[in-house]
């Protein structure tokens, strides 16, 4: 595992073989939740596709997916809650079972505009699947999923998907960014 650490990377916080095991868990309760449900995997662009595409491989009832990318205004590190859509969904979502897929949870502002949005299209029902959710100490997010991955801490995590300037994406782990990167 050393030998994978990325120079870049202060502390491992999930290692690869961890993060199968929680993608694993969360598939199986999410089939056995979605059984004749066909469930339309929504996933967030772009920190959420590696995640999206793990989860959908380990869940064994039909679903299909399709694509949102949005993105938060400001400097990209805290979300304001004003999400510009920049791809929507090209899946009519009246009606489904709709499960949407995201990266890491933090203020949960982001998510929860894009379920009012959703919302407003009258699906069936709509639940939140997040791999990773920030533990803020005295903070709530603003939407409470039904799917949670893992707890990281209150730093700026990479890997995975997740991103420092669309960097680390690639990384199979998921790590704490050294402060000398960002600073
Ligand atoms: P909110 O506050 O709306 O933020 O829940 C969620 C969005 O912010 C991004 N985010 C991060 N991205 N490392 C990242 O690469 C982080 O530590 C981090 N924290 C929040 C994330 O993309 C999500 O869409
Ligand atoms: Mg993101």
């Amino acid at each position: 595992m050393s030998a994978q650490i990325h120079p870049d990377i202060e502390t491992v916080l999930l290692t690869e073989e961890e993060i199968r095991t929680i993608v694993a868990d969360l598939g199986a309760q999410i089939s056995e939740d979605y059984a004749d449900r066909n469930p339309l995997i929504v996933s967030v662009l772009r920190g959420a596709f590696i995640f999206a595409a793990d989860l959908m491989r380990a869940i064994t009832v039909p679903c299909a997916v399709d694509f949102m990318a949005v993105s938060s205004y400001g400097d990209g590190v805290k979300s304001t809650g004003v999400v510009q859509i920049i791809k929507d969904l090209s899946t009519k979502v009246e009606g489904r079972h709709v499960l949407l897929v995201e990266d890491i949870l933090d203020t949960g502002l982001t998510l929860k505009y894009l379920m009012g949005l959703i919302n407003g299209r009258g699906p069936a029902s709509i639940e939140v699947a997040t791999f990773a959710i920030k533990d803020i100490p005295g903070n709530r997010p603003a939407i409470d999923p039904l799917y949670v991955g893992a707890h990281v801490p209150n730093e700026f995590v990479v890997g995975y998907g997740l991103d420092y300037a669309e960097r680390y994406r690639n990384l199979p782990f998921v790590g704490i960014l050294k402060p000398e990167v960002y600073s």
